[in-house]
């Protein structure tokens, strides 16, 4: 068989639908700015996820002191049969899926005769991250269909299709990127937008020991750090700002009243960062910060808490 006729087989089953443009690029841009603006200047962390930080954190996801991946997908593992075995005719949401590895040992527990039922439904801000598990899912999987899109999920919850019953997954403790109140608000939004009988899964890192948590964010090879400034590349491409990543340091640490690591990027000296978007100039002094993301670190009390203000009730929770 010709690699273009897999192609054309492949192609029918994938669709995928990038609707970040809704947004309106100006609102992103309003949004960037305003973060660099801020008192304590901040960087969403959903701009990490440029082609090029998908990549390194799909690298990030190999390394050894990274342990979150790991650890999830051998829970996957271990719940597939349960959660897959009698799947028909749905929608499995993934939330934020990023490369298809978590997916792929999901599917690979449906009985081959119900996965033409099946749609997977990625969802994620990254294009190329969607597009490339898409035609790896399609080979390994041929009778599933994949309905892609390309989405910030905190506001463009709305998009995703509610016809079909869905499973949800959002998994690799994304939610712990979220503040508090973005996370409850999300979480409600969502239990708000799930008809009776549609399911989630929810995967969330717990609080442990500092050290296994710092090694986690401050890996030897430097992965992390290399993920880290790259949102300034990032940066550089939705606003034309001239930010160059050896200006700054890679911080990660872990703060203990608030349970969380938090990723800052030091400026190794004033920078002064320009953009035809700005008004005027931004200076960042040397020493000060820009913080990029906060991984919140749960306990199974704040998630207990989480699902109450949904309503929705705890099944099962599986502990690794
Ligand atoms: C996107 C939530 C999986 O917070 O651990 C990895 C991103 N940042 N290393 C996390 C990340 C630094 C990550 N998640």
């Amino acid at each position: 068989m010709s690699y273009l006729e897999t192609n054309i087989i492949v192609a029918k089953r994938i669709k995928i639908t990038n609707h970040l443009a809704d947004l309106g690029i100006d609102n992103v841009r309003k949004e960037i700015i305003e973060g660099l603006n801020a008192g304590q200047k901040y960087i969403s962390s959903k701009f990490f996820y440029d082609e090029k930080g998908s990549k390194l954190f799909e690298d990030i996801t190999q390394l050894p002191e990274y342990y979150p991946t790991r650890t999830e997908k051998s829970i996957l593992k271990e719940i597939a049969p349960k959660l897959m075995s009698g799947l028909k005719n749905t929608d499995v949401v993934e939330l934020g899926s990023g490369d298809c590895s978590k997916i792929t040992i999901l599917l690979s527990a449906v009985p081959e005769e119900n996965l033409e039922s099946i749609q997977y439904v990625p969802v994620d801000v990254s294009r190329s991250a969607i597009n490339e598990s898409a035609q790896q899912l399609v080979e390994k999987f041929p009778e599933l269909s994949i309905n892609g899109l390309v989405l910030d999920f905190i506001t463009q919850l709305d998009l995703i299709p509610r016809k079909r019953k869905r499973l949800f997954l959002f998994l690799g403790s994304t939610l712990g990127n979220f503040t508090k109140s973005v996370a409850s608000n999300f979480m409600v939004n969502l239990s708000r937008n799930m008809n009776a009988g549609d399911s989630f899964v929810l995967g969330l890192d717990l609080v442990k020991p500092i050290e296994i948590l710092h090694k986690a964010y401050n890996d030897s090879r430097g992965v992390t750090a290399d993920f880290n400034k790259n949102i300034l590349n990032a940066l550089n491409n939705i606003v034309e700002t001239n930010f160059n990543i050896v200006d700054f340091e890679h911080d990660a640490f872990f703060n203990k009243e608030k349970s969380r690591i938090e990723m800052h990027l030091i400026a190794k000296k004033d920078v002064v960062v320009t953009s035809p978007y700005f008004e005027k100039k931004i200076l960042i002094r040397k020493g000060e910060n820009i913080h990029t993301e906060n991984s919140n670190k749960y306990s199974i009390e704040r998630i207990q808490q989480l699902a109450e203000i949904t309503g929705l009730k705890i099944k099962n929770v599986l502990l690794m």
